[in-house]
């Protein structure tokens, strides 16, 4: 008895320790591949926003690789189209660990294209 609870504990530890310092746990929506290498967007992905609505607000160019709607066709969970629904969706699952807020949608849909064409969405 007292050895099943010794390997218990060995094999339950890391476990533990995986899921303490692992990252959250994140609905990355429909997949495919990101417009950048994930790594980097995991760090860069403010600037690469900040940059696409400077150049689409202030010089007017715009480019749908990097807009952000582009960016909710795929990371939007494809259980409810949303990028902001639940506590795993894809744009605060990090937010939300990290302290960071981000007022983004109260302007700008947090829903795939398709959903809030078919009126479902905001
Ligand atoms: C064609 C689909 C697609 C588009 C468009 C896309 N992504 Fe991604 N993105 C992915 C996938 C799939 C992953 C996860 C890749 C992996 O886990 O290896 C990812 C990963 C990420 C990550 C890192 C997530 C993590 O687990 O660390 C961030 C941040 C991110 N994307 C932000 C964005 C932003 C911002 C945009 C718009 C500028 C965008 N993505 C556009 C598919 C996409
Ligand atoms: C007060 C309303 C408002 C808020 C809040 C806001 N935006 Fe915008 N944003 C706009 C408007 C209006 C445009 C220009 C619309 C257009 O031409 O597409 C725009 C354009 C953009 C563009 C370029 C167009 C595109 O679809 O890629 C990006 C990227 C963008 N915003 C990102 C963000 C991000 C990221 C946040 C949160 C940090 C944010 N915005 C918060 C109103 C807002
Ligand atoms: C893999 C985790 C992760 C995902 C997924 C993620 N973010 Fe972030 N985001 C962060 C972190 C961490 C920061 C804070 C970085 C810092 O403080 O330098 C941040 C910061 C930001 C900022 C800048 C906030 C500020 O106050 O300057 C914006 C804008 C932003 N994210 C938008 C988004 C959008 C939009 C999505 C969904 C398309 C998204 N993020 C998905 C981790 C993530």
């Amino acid at each position: 008895m007292k050895r099943l609870a010794f390997l218990l504990l060995c094999l339950c530890f890391p476990l533990a320790w995986a899921g303490g310092t692992a990252a959250p746990k994140i609905d990355i929506g429909k997949g495919g591949q990101c417009v950048e290498e994930t790594q980097w967007m995991r760090k860069n992905h403010m600037n690469v926003l900040k940059h696409q609505r400077d150049e689409v607000v202030h010089k007017g160019t715009r480019e749908e690789k990097h807009s952000l709607k582009n960016c909710i066709e795929c990371h939007a969970s494809t259980k409810d189209n949303s990028v902001t629904a639940r506590a795993d969706s894809f744009c605060v699952a990090c937010h939300a660990n990290q302290a960071v807020k981000i007022d983004c949608f109260e302007c700008h849909s947090n829903k795939r294209k398709s959903a809030w064409m078919q009126g479902t969405g905001k």
